[in-house]
């Protein structure tokens, strides 16, 4: 691990979290340059400064904390100090881009098998891609792409995990929706070692989709579906949808027949599992 930059920049030292103990936890030379901030808008966004300026591939870039933490579909991800994962790796795979939404899915499979292995949970995920443990959301995966002349320039895998949240980050609406490593395990793991894990994952799942393919991908998130099976409702930006979410297809679409049927197969949306 010769050439590993280790940046804690900032002097951001807080506690379980700095480049030099993700560090310590990489079982490989695979990521370049691990770069920890104490805040940043958005560590999606400081990613794509950098990328823009100089592409560069196996950079990661990780923060204490957001001060714009950017969700799905244009919504905020709410980022307190001191508690949680908020990292974004850059890579630049040389796939097709009609295979990227294989690009968000890899960062949701590593951050999945990574909280199992260092907690003990039974993580699924829910379509396309919510980290989900008993029913709660517990991360999110958001990631940005630039393609062109048929390449993807660069992929920013944006991965956001509530690791040692507690009841007053919870209130209201968001206590019946959302949950911590911390809220369901009873103790507070230290988030260094669970990023290091993530990275370890990432690098495997992104060898398995360059030599293999989609389908190992495709396999273990249709083992992990939370949503596979169930009755749903889909918002999507014209109309509702409902129906049985019968499978994710090859594509990463899910296929939903409705009452009547009719089987639709639904790219993105908000969707919500009924029973
Ligand atoms: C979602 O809405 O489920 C996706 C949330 C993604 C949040 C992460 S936190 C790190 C990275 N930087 C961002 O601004 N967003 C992603």
């Amino acid at each position: 691990m010769t050439d590993l930059q280790n940046l804690d920049e900032g002097n951001n030292e807080s506690g379980d979290l700095s480049a030099q103990a993700v560090i310590k936890g990489l079982r490989s030379d695979f990521w370049k340059k691990i770069i920890c901030y104490e805040s940043v808008d958005s560590t999606n966004e400081s990613a794509l400064a950098l990328s823009l300026n100089s592409p560069e591939s196996r950079i990661v870039i990780i923060s204490d904390s957001q001060a714009k933490g950017r969700g799905r579909l244009g919504r905020a991800w709410v980022s307190p100090p001191g508690r949680n994962i908020y990292m974004s790796a850059v890579l630049i795979p040389e796939i097709k881009p009609k295979n990227a939404t294989f690009l968000t899915i890899a960062p949701a499979l590593a951050s999945a098998s990574a909280l199992r292995s260092k907690t003990g949970l039974t993580v699924k995920i829910k379509w396309p891609n919510d980290l989900m443990v008993r029913g709660r959301k517990i991360g999110g995966l958001l990631t940005e792409l630039r393609s062109g002349n048929g390449k993807i320039k660069f992929a920013i895998m944006g991965m956001g995990i509530n690791v040692n949240s507690g009841g007053e980050d919870f209130k209201g609406e968001l206590g019946q929706i959302a949950t911590s490593v911390k809220e369901e395990t009873g103790r507070s793991y230290a988030r260094s070692a669970i990023i290091a894990e993530i990275l370890n994952e990432l690098e495997q799942w992104y060898w398995k989709l360059i030599n293999q393919g989609r389908l190992p991908l495709l396999e273990e998130w249709r083992n992990l579906s939370s949503t596979i099976g169930k009755e749903v409702r889909i918002n999507l930006t014209r109309e509702v949808l409902s129906g049985l979410a019968e499978d994710i297809d090859s594509e990463g679409m899910l296929v939903l027949k409705s009452a009547s049927g009719e089987k639709r197969r639904i790219s993105a949306g908000d969707l919500m599992e009924l029973r």
